[in-house]
């Protein structure tokens, strides 16, 4: 396991790079359409909250090419589609509770008459008034789960004798995913009811579940597939299942394959975002600026339901120290109802709210004393001298903390550029350049110990050829690669003996999502189960064949060897069916050594942490705000990397990912609820230019995993997504101010620099 490889470990191409370049790679969307397919559009409610008194679909049913206009009465079974279980509506009935939800479903013969009869559906609904905001929701105390609570040690006494005590609020926006290929499903009814979905989801047993569930039938009645999806980000962890159940339903009441593909505007409006924050927090420290105490709230938006909400603020309140040790600590956790968008998944699942709280408490400890933020965070850093618990009750790698963080300042040339730049400032009385750090702690597992299980189906054929599936989709993160490249390190043979294929709940059942950035982790090592098992059934047919023992047989170069002996990989495959010997396997894998009770919030969560630190340098224009990102450092732990080049190319975009939610991405609502930012024209994502022109990115030297992880790896897909808060401690370095609020658009910079002139 630890030993040299051949190919786990290569940099080598995404298996789908070219193919996504020329047009090749067939989204959900490109796959031919069986004949008679119908195609549906959802009627979205305009009213952030009322009561639905009446949906008027005579107009649109006299649309040409329209065939029907569903509702909630139409059914078949529950309309349900929470992924915890319980009551979130498909279509609203009486109520609705969000701008964007939707009402009915029209389905037509063209994509385009079904969103014409979209349009023309009426609905009458009496309007009453929304909460649209966190503090509104907490005045009036509406929550969607009990307060959370992670405490350690006795925060208020600590902070009532400790020397300094000072106190703040800020907040950070939610983020659309905007993945390029939006929510589509394609469901095409067979026999007996059965129907096969083709969605484009992270996670494919969660449709399955609600499908059945909306459907009325059993589990085993619905087949779904994912080929790929393009992009996720957490956007089709959960809310993929909506668009997928409407289909299902459509196809079963009409008897013909349905499409629903939702416009990006529809998507945008009716699918939840990542959740929008307001801290509040007080610190006890000392004239050393060590933090004796910490006392906050997180308050999130959660949006009209629970969705993963608890599971959010779970990671939130988990990573809110990040990379430091506080011994007194009460983290409280409110995730608010307002009448929005249900809040879902996004890339880092709360992690990068909860670790912004360490990262201004020591900005402002850092103000307070006189002292560098850089240096109140290594004094605070987990780990000798200080302890390395968690206030949760688990472990972090001190020594790892300090080693990302040296690297960074090391690559960036801290101490010189830090002298560039104040030179810099003293010389520009309206351009000001910032310098900032990030040092991250991220903890690998599902917060939900159940989820991290995953199953892998791995057949040989009798030419020596491999067919893998597993249960992990494809979103962009190469996780099909690295997990080929597993299976190929296994039986020794050249990776293009390995066919990917599409991700099915009929091939592997009783799936997690592909998320909480495990999907290499569980997957690989469920494929390497999978494939050992079937070696090893190889192996014993050599040695028999051989008259050696089945440890002396070996497999590479596409061989089976032992000594003189040899056969062609194709060669021993076909000896193996000539002996009937089984040459496929099922194998399974479930993350060993997690401890976590949700309800005390106490144990081992995750099975370990990956660590990071970043450098980033910006230049703002004090006198319009704009801002951007001069140079980045970026270092992330990847353990002993499955691929190197997918790695970087999952740091890049997750810092660039990361950049956009905390400088130019903002939701904007009107007064009356309804999302106005709906399209790119709006909602600004970084494009090309918003990329550091000096981009430097490395993965820590050497350090395999510490755990047993596949090859000693280590999860790569989320992390690095916050390392891009460097940009936020730089452009507060910049400005000078105590407290920036997220997304710093122009705009909020340019609030910032005027606060401090008056
Ligand atoms: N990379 C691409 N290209 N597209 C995506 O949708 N999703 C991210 C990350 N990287 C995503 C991505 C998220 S939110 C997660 S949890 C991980 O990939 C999931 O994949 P993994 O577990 O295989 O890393
Ligand atoms: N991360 C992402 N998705 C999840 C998690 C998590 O920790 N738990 C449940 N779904
Ligand atoms: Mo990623 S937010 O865990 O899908």
């Amino acid at each position: 396991m630890d030993g040299a490889l051949r190919i786990a470990g290569q940099a080598m191409a995404h298996d789908s790079a070219l193919k996504h370049c020329t047009g090749e790679a067939r989204f959900l969307d490109d796959t031919a359409e069986p004949p008679g397919t119908l195609h549906a559009a959802f009627v979205l409610s305009g009213v952030a909250h009322g009561r639905l008194l009446a949906i008027e679909s005579g107009p649109a049913l006299a649309l040409a090419g329209v065939v029907a206009i569903l509702t909630a009465a139409d059914i078949p079974g529950r309309n349900d589609i929470a992924p915890t279980g319980r009551d979130e509506a498909l279509l609203a009935t009486d109520l609705v509770e969000h701008a964007g939800q939707p009402v009915a479903l029209v389905v037509a013969d063209t994509r385009e008459a079904a969103l014409a009869g979209a349009a023309a559906v009426m609905l009458r609904i009496d309007a009453l008034p929304p909460v649209l905001s966190i503090e509104a929701a907490l005045a009036a105390e509406q929550l969607l789960i009990p307060p959370m609570l992670l405490a350690e040690g006795d925060a208020p006494a600590a902070l009532a004798a400790a020397p300094h005590r000072v106190s703040g609020e800020f907040r950070c926006g939610g983020q659309e995913h905007f993945y390029l290929e939006g929510q589509v499903a394609l469901a095409i009814p067979g026999e007996d009811r059965d129907i096969v979905l083709h969605s484009s989801t992270q996670h494919p047993t969660e449709v399955q579940h609600i499908a059945a569930r909306v459907l009325g039938c059993d589990f085993n009645r619905v087949t779904v597939q994912v080929r790929r999806v393009g992009g996720g980000f957490g956007g089709k962890e959960s809310n993929a299942s909506a668009v997928a159940a409407a289909a299902a339903f459509a196809a079963v009441v009409t008897g013909r394959p349905v499409k629903l593909r939702l416009s990006r505007k529809a998507d945008i409006a009716s699918t939840g975002k990542r959740h929008p924050f307001l801290f509040r927090w007080e610190v006890g420290f000392d004239v050393a600026g060590r933090v004796l105490a910490l006392d906050a709230t997180l308050a999130a938006d959660g949006g009209h339901t629970p969705d993963l909400s608890g599971g959010v603020m779970m990671r939130a309140l988990t990573h809110a120290l990040n990379a430091c040790h506080v011994a007194d600590v009460r983290l409280r956790g409110l995730v608010c109802k307002t009448n929005t968008v249900s809040n879902t998944a996004f890339r880092g699942f709360g992690g990068p709210q909860g670790v912004l709280l360490m990262e201004d408490v020591v900005h402002r400890v850092a103000r307070v004393l006189g002292r560098t933020p850089e240096a109140v965070r290594a004094h605070n850093f987990a780990g000798a001298p200080n302890p390395a618990t968690t206030p949760y009750g688990a472990t972090l790698e001190g020594d790892l903390i300090r080693r990302v963080w040296a690297e960074a300042r090391d690559g960036a040339e801290w101490d010189r550029r830090r002298a560039e730049i104040d030179a810099f400032n003293a010389a520009h009385p309206f351009l000001r350049r910032g310098l900032g750090s990030v040092v991250l702690a991220f903890g690998i597992s599902f917060g939900l110990p159940h989820l991290n299980q995953a199953g892998a189906l791995v057949h040989v054929y009798t030419d020596g050829s491999v067919r893998l599936n597993h249960g992990g989709t494809e979103m962009g993160q190469g996780l099909f690669i690295k997990v080929a490249q597993v299976v190929a390190e296994v039986f020794g043979v050249d990776l293009e003996r390995i066919a990917i294929t599409a991700t099915s709940t009929g091939e592997v059942p009783n799936t997690s999502p592909t998320a909480a950035s495990t999907g290499s982790d569980l997957n690989g090592w469920a494929a390497h189960a999978a494939a050992s098992t079937i070696r090893e059934r190889m192996a014993a047919v050599a040695a028999a064949r051989w008259g050696v023992e089945p440890g002396d047989v070996q497999f590479e170069d596409n061989r089976a060897t032992a000594g003189n002996h040899t056969l062609s990989f194709g060669e021993l495959a076909q000896a193996c069916y000539l002996a009937r010997v089984s040459l496929s396997a099922t194998g399974y894998y479930k993350t060993p050594d997690l401890d976590w009770d949700g309800a005390t919030m106490r144990g081992r969560p995750f099975f370990y942490y990956s660590y990071g630190a970043a450098v980033a340098e910006v230049a703002v224009d004090t006198l319009t705000g704009e801002n951007r990102v001069l140079r980045a450092d970026l270092v992330q732990d990847c353990g002993r990397s499955l691929n190197p080049a997918v790695d970087r190319g999952q740091i890049e975009g997750a810092f660039v990912q990361g950049l956009g939610w905390l400088t130019c991405e903002e939701l904007w609502s009107d007064p009356a609820g309804r999302l106005r930012t709906l399209g790119p024209s709006t909602y600004k994502i970084p494009g090309s230019r918003d990329v550091p022109p000096v981009f430097n990115v490395r993965m820590l030297e050497g350090p395999p995993a510490r755990v047993p992880t596949i090859f000693r790896s280590k999860a790569v897909g989320e992390p690095p997504l916050m390392l891009a808060t460097a940009v936020w401690n730089a452009l507060k370095d910049a400005v000078g101010t105590d407290r920036l609020d997220l997304p710093a658009t122009p705009e909020r910079v340019l609030a910032a620099v005027s606060s401090l002139r008056v």
